[in-house]
């Protein structure tokens, strides 16, 4: 199991510090998860040295695909490997929605970020008119096969999908257990990684949504950003 929390443009250096400290402290001896904070690029430093002495790794929110370049206002993968970052998100749907990612693009960052020895988390998901549509077949499919296309077969081992309904983002509403192991049993039959689920994962919820069988992890937003509630999800998926 694999559990994740991205913090998104919340918590400076200052909070990093004492959210780690607090986090170390209260996920001492868990076994049988890995887990992930992705604090946004200013927190990054703080929170590696923060969790050095622990298990839980550190990933960034996004990438740039170069190692170095006039490409003002971006970050290289090359730049995150060198300050002791295990990876990076790619394609969050907050990237897709509000910055104009599109699969060609998250694909460049994907295969930089693996180029340079990162691990990849790369987001997909259709958004709530594309399910009412009847497309989210298609639209997962094609955001898949965009991925897939750009990793070679010994890079798959660092990279890992989150499925994260773009509906359910944040806004309480929750996909189904029978949803998200849908859309899991089509990204698994597309590209055989782990399948995180993202969306609203809370402690409540986590329990039924990682006993799913093609459920291997979540990534988590807002419930990530209080100590309890991250620190439960990753207790619940200990014992999943
Ligand atoms: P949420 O966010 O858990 O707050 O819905 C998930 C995400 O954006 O990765």
């Amino acid at each position: 199991m694999l559990i994740a929390g991205n913090w998104k443009m919340y918590k400076g250096p200052n909070e990093t510090r004492v959210f780690c400290a607090r986090l170390r402290a209260r996920l001492h001896h868990l076994e049988g998860v890995d887990v992930i904070v992705c604090p946004p690029y200013p927190s990054l430093h703080e929170a590696i040295g923060m969790l050095a002495v622990t298990e839980v790794a550190v990933f960034a929110q996004n990438a740039h695909w170069a190692e170095d370049g006039p490409f003002t206002g971006e970050v290289s993968p090359w730049m995150l490997r060198e300050l002791g970052v295990g990876g990076t998100l790619i394609a969050h749907s907050e990237r897709r929605q509000l910055f104009g990612e599109t699969d060609e693009s998250a694909a460049l960052r994907i295969e930089g970020s693996l180029d340079a020895g990162l691990h990849v988390i790369a987001c997909v998901g259709e958004t709530e008119d594309e399910r009412d549509a009847g497309e989210t077949e298609a639209v997962v499919r094609r955001q898949v096969e965009a991925i897939r296309t750009v990793v070679e077969d010994e890079n798959l081992e660092r990279l890992a999908i989150a499925y994260e309904p773009v509906w359910a983002i944040g806004t309480g509403r929750t996909a189904t257990p029978e949803q998200a192991e849908e859309a899991h049993a089509l990204i698994k039959g597309l590209l055989d990684v782990p399948v995180l689920y993202g969306g609203s994962v809370k402690p409540e919820n986590a329990s039924e949504l990682l006993s799913q069988p093609n459920v291997d992890g979540a990534l988590v937003g807002g419930a990530s950003l209080e100590v309890e509630s991250f620190a439960t999800i990753c207790e619940v998926a200990s014992r999943s």
